[in-house]
């Protein structure tokens, strides 16, 4: 048996967890009437496959799945050969890892990449050719004329029946894109200024891993040993660590600049953004100045702009001063907005602060949203939050 057979026989004998039945049918629970509503509309299961399992957005496929009730029938986990050999438990069965081939998507209707442009390249063509809807969260295409740049949210036109590959933008332009997409609304939109405040988890596993160990060795006395960051990672913030173009900006910052033009179709738009890792573990905030072309607008027209907005959730209590955290934000899918208020140096121009937990809407969930629209399931039902601790 192969292991490809083997995890759909263990997804089957684990009573296809997938079906979200499962969770209902235990004594005293009954199911939601909307998940037994959308389950009937999404009765046909996919062959399913995320390359990157092992990693920090591919982990997250792995329970969006079962929180959304996306119709798994069978489920590929791949890597690289470092992986193979291990087992992934999902809801206490555990799958084998296998190592990425161009053979792998045999089979496969949909496949979430998140192991790195170069894999992107190298495996989305064979993907496509098997047959599958490539969903990549990788940067290898996102700036591909012929390849949508989604965030469903705000441009879910941008994907056409006929698409076999969608990208998922950078997480940064997408916290920044949530917050500021809504308020296009309330006037014509000239020019950003944006700062980052970038966790470890967005340097992937190993990158959360340096940065715990090192926030252990300084609490104990210890010189933290030097690791994947350029710098000291505990107790400290640094530059955000890709490398620097001629005109002295930084791959993340450029990519915000690109993706968020190419997804607003607003080739003139302005974007001023300084990039920066701080020691989160998991979530990404950033601090927003929103030029308008005319005079701003008020406070209250922004809040409840964002307020009505799906995917965002506005705290925003100057009493209390309650704003969002990337503590708040960690676990959570929705993008949080807060500290809205005038820039009192610029007639046009308003200020706020949003957090996102980029794993989530950054990554895993805004690509299983991709898939979602590219295959015209139904919205699922109103989904518990997410708790994964920070
Ligand atoms: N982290 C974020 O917040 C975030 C947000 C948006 C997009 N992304 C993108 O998502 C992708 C994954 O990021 P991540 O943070 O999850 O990184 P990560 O934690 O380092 O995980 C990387 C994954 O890629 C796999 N991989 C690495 N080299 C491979 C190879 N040669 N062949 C097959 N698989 C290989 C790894 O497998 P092994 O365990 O076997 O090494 C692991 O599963 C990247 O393209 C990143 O740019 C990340």
């Amino acid at each position: 048996m192969s292991t490809w057979e083997s995890s759909s026989a263990l997804l089957k004998e684990s009573h296809a967890p997938w079906d979200g039945q499962a969770v209902y049918n235990k004594p005293g629970r009954r199911p939601p009437q909307a998940a037994v509503g959308y389950h009937k509309a999404v009765e046909r299961k996919l062959s399913v496959a995320v390359l990157g399992a092992t990693g920090a957005v591919g982990g997250e496929f792995l329970t969006l799945f079962e929180r959304r009730h996306f119709p798994v029938g069978g489920l590929r986990l791949l890597a690289s050969e470092r992986s193979a050999g291990k087992r992934l438990l999902i809801r206490g069965k555990e799958i084998a890892v296998v190592p990425v081939a161009p053979t792998s998507f045999d089979g496969v209707e949909v496949a979430f990449f998140s192991a790195g442009a170069s894999r992107s390249r190298e495996f989305a063509p064979p993907a496509m050719a098997a047959g599958a809807l490539v969903i990549d969260n990788s940067s290898a295409f996102r700036m591909d004329p012929g390849v949508p740049l989604v965030i469903p949210e705000i441009n879910a036109h941008a994907v056409g029946p006929k698409d076999r590959l969608i990208a998922v933008p950078n997480c940064s332009a997408i916290l920044v894109l949530m917050a500021v997409a809504p308020l296009r609304a309330l006037g014509r939109i000239e020019r950003l200024v944006v700062s980052t405040y970038q966790s470890a988890s967005g340097g992937g596993a190993a990158l959360m891993r340096e940065l715990r160990e090192q926030t252990g060795e300084v609490l104990a006395g210890r010189e933290p040993r030097a690791g994947i960051a350029p710098d000291p990672y505990a107790f400290n913030l640094f530059s955000h660590n890709t490398p620097i173009n001629e005109a002295g900006y930084n791959e993340e910052e450029w990519k915000v600049i690109l993706e968020c033009r190419k997804i607003l179709g607003a080739t003139e738009l302005k974007v001023n953004v300084t990039c920066v890792r701080v020691p989160v573990l998991r979530a990404h905030s950033a601090s927003i100045t929103i030029e308008f072309a005319g005079a701003a607008p008020t406070e209250d027209a922004v809040r409840s702009a964002l307020a009505a907005a799906p995917g965002v959730r506005v705290i925003d209590d100057r009493a209390a001063n309650r704003f969002p955290t990337p503590l708040l934000a960690s676990g959570q899918d929705d993008v949080l907005v807060g500290r809205i208020r005038r820039d009192l140096s610029h007639p046009s121009a308003i200020s706020l602060f949003a957090c996102t937990d980029q794993l989530l809407k950054g990554a895993a969930l805004n690509a299983l949203q991709i898939a979602e629209l590219a295959l015209g399931l139904p919205q699922p039902p109103a989904l518990p939050p997410a708790s994964t601790p920070p």
